[in-house]
């Protein structure tokens, strides 16, 4: 049966030509999802066969592309296809589109794989070398494919070790990135744009498709840094945020960080303090500067700390962090440690003052980045950091805790209601006001 749907260009191959393996890699927005969707729609309307949609783990339909699957059927308004619960039929043909993950196929469920006409393997980067090695001859059939969609991850991918690096001639591999793609909309375009004059390494890699050399990309480089240690500001009207991380063994250092704004003018180094003396240590800062907040990280030791300082009614200044954590924009970032440090990174972009210090200087240089399989930014983990470095990065830790959160007041009063009142202060009026009336029960 003919089915009209226009297939881009540069995908063309998937339905006019013959190979038995056919690679895709791009970039975001390159509009390979969705042709394979519609490719795989082409063939399977066209003639019966028996496709299979694979990726490394799907714990439920819903990782894999049924869902695209089944709305590029109804945006084509195609007849005779069933979406069944986990499977997709045509009912005229008998064509049958089916989805597994490869982590969960062991080799008893592997063959029922093998009549299968074409597989798709989507995010193909995730795919380890054991998975290609159970797949790729259990895909036997004559005339049979397998088709490869992914984002490029590392050099050493092992699908594109095994596939994509070397090719043979009866493997196709084609790059696609989103300025090939004639449906990619306005937004992505603005997106890629904003990106690559903000940072082009991690637009060659999230939007050109270019690998990642993990392990050898730094967050910021050392004349970002050296940049800030140049006298330029003495004061700032800025709220004081302080950045507090707490000692989690023997050999770290417990560090507070003061920063205004574009201004961090002081780091307090302390060593073998324990949680009360933390507590007590924060709590003359709090008084001395009347900081608008207190970042502090609660993963280890702080969570003692942190109940101290709630318990002296310091609760509305101190914020307790969990490095690991969801990142605010979960969409970018991995975690919060991710998030605090990128923004750190931002922050070095623009005027700011640090104080001249050359541990600092090593501290933020330390730190690798690398992209999970979602594109979004990922530090190298603490442990391998400590190696390199010798010693836990505290005060860059310190640093990055200051910008937690966005902390909006300028410090300066302004008028609300009737008075000459902050709003900081309207807030803390209103909760003695709610405590006392509460005692009066
Ligand atoms: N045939 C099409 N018809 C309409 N829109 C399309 C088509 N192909 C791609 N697009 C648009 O381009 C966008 C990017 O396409 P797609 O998600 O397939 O890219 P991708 O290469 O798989 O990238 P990613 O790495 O983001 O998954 C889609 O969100 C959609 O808006
Ligand atoms: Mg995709």
């Amino acid at each position: 049966m003919q089915v009209n749907i226009q297939i881009a260009r540069p995908f063309l191959p998937l339905i006019t030509k013959k190979y038995r393996i056919k690679l895709y890699y791009g970039g975001r927005g390159g509009g390979k999802s969705y042709a394979f969707a519609d490719a795989l729609l082409v063939r399977a309307t066209r003639k019966k066969l028996f496709a299979v949609c694979l990726r490394e783990v799907q714990e439920s339909i819903r990782d894999s592309v049924y869902k695209l699957i089944a709305d590029r059927i109804s945006v084509h308004g195609l007849p005779n296809w069933q979406i069944k619960a986990d499977e997709i039929i045509n009912l005229k043909n008998g064509s049958r589109i089916v989805f597994k993950g490869l982590r969960d196929q062991d080799p008893q469920k592997i063959k029922s794989l093998e009549g299968t006409d074409i597989a798709w393997i989507e995010e193909a980067q995730t795919i380890t070398k054991k998975s290609w090695e159970i797949l790729e001859p259990t895909i036997r059939k004559d005339g049979s494919e397998i088709w490869i969609s992914m984002n490029r991850e590392a050099e050493n991918d092992p699908i594109w070790v095994a596939v994509g690096s070397h090719p043979d001639e009866r493997t196709l591999v084609v790059k696609v990135n989103y300025c090939d793609n004639p449906f990619c909309s306005e937004e992505l375009k603005i997106q890629a744009e904003k990106s690559r004059q903000q940072n082009p390494e991690d637009y060659a890699h999230i939007w050109l498709g270019e690998p990642v050399r993990q392990g050898h990309t730094k967050l910021m480089n050392a004349e970002m840094v050296r940049r800030a240690f140049e006298a330029k500001i003495i004061s700032s009207t800025s709220p004081l945020i302080i950045g507090l991380d707490i000692a989690r063994f023997g050999d770290d250092s417990t560090v507070f960080c003061f920063r205004k704004g574009r201004l961090c003018s002081r780091f307090e180094v302390y060593n073998q303090y324990d949680t009360v003396e933390v507590a007590n240590l924060t709590t003359h800062f709090i008084q001395q500067y009347h900081p608008a907040r207190v970042f502090m990280d609660i993963g280890g030791q702080g969570a003692g700390v942190y109940d101290i300082l709630k318990d002296r009614g310091y609760g509305r200044i101190v914020r307790g962090i969990y490095f690991g954590e969801k990142a605010i924009n979960s969409d970018r970032y991995t975690n919060r440690r991710a998030e605090m440090w990128d923004s750190v990174r931002a922050w070095l972009g623009e005027a700011v003052q640090l104080p001249y210090d050359e541990s600092l200087l090593d501290e933020l240089v330390s730190v690798n980045k690398k992209y999970d399989k979602m594109g979004r930014l990922q530090l190298e983990e603490k442990e391998e950091v400590k190696k390199r470095l010798g010693r836990s990065p505290d005060k860059a830790d310190a640093l990055a805790l200051t910008f937690a959160e966005p902390v909006y007041d300028t410090g300066e009063d302004t008028f609300y209601g009737n008075g000459r009142i902050t709003i900081e202060k309207m807030f803390s009026d209103a909760n003695r006001l709610s405590h006392s009336s509460r005692n009066e029960w």
